[in-house]
């Protein structure tokens, strides 16, 4: 069932998928890939251990995730979603090359939906500083930036909130109003979530910038990606059966893996 690097022969429709992210946030993500796929296994990873990833430099965020999509592998995945904004922008492409035959999906900030939603808009780009500062988000910028007004706003801080399971709290609404407090000068008509924890604080983030402003995240574009790769490959899982989910973590804590199947479930 494990195979290589360098190979993806005789992948197997029954084999599961991984997913990965530095803790909690990917649990936004696969979300949607099981609602969009439903058959199929999944094996999910935190790397609660070493999060947040956002505040590491991109050479330790390449070292850790190349680590754990290795051990996927040769666990035989099929497929690895990179749930995580920040190791999609420090290791997907290497990643890739690394493993030329086996899908490697990453997450991108949802910005040309964004975008395009409407004539010019002011869009704010919420994600930690490790994605905002990264070659790959210059990149998309520069492909949109005559068609709206695009703001970087770094929330690193939202990983550790969710992390510590806030979601609600009046730290973390205080928080949000004093990271939107000069942002807001301005109308603002949309949020894009470039990570993925932050889905889970969608409720408070919507609060601090009104009900007009529209708010986007990557999750279902991934999970369209990762189905259009796999039925390119003739590797969809065709059982007809509901999948399941492996949840694994790297954490300490004994009762992470409750709390990710709780996150799951909320
Ligand atoms: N979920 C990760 C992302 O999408 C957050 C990373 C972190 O700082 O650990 O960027």
């Amino acid at each position: 069932m494990a195979y290589g690097k360098d190979a993806w022969k005789n992948v197997k429709k029954e084999q599961p998928i991984g997913v990965f992210d530095s803790g909690l946030g990917g649990v936004s993500v696969l979300r949607e890939l099981v609602s969009l796929l439903p058959a199929e296994d999944f094996i999910y990873f935190g790397d609660a251990a070493h999060a947040p990833y956002g505040e590491r430099t991109e050479r330790e965020i390449r070292a850790l995730t190349t680590a754990q999509v290795d051990r996927m592998a040769a666990e035989g995945v099929k497929a690895v979603v990179l749930a995580c904004n920040t190791a999609t922008s420090a290791a997907c492409a290497p990643l890739r090359r690394r493993y030329r035959q086996m899908p490697i999906i990453g997450m991108e900030p949802a910005l040309k939906p964004a975008i395009l939603s409407r004539e010019k808009p002011r869009v704010v780009v919420m994600a930690t500083h490790a994605t905002l500062r990264q070659k790959k988000f210059a990149r998309l910028v520069a492909r949109f930036k005559d068609a709206g007004e695009i703001v970087k706003l770094p929330c690193p801080e939202i990983v550790e909130f969710v992390e510590r399971g806030e979601i609600h709290s009046r730290a973390l609404h205080e928080y949000l109003e004093e990271r939107f407090s000069s942002v807001l000068q301005t109308p603002v008509d949309c949020v894009v979530l470039g990570c993925t924890h932050f889905p889970f604080v969608r409720e408070a983030i919507r609060e601090v910038v009104g009900q007009d402003v529209q708010i986007f995240d990557g999750a279902a574009g991934t999970a369209r990606e990762l189905k259009r790769r796999l039925r390119e490959a003739d590797a969809l899982q065709e059982s007809g059966q509901k999948g399941a989910i492996e949840w694994l973590s790297s954490s300490s804590d004994p009762n992470y893996v409750e709390r990710l199947k709780r996150l799951y479930a909320l």
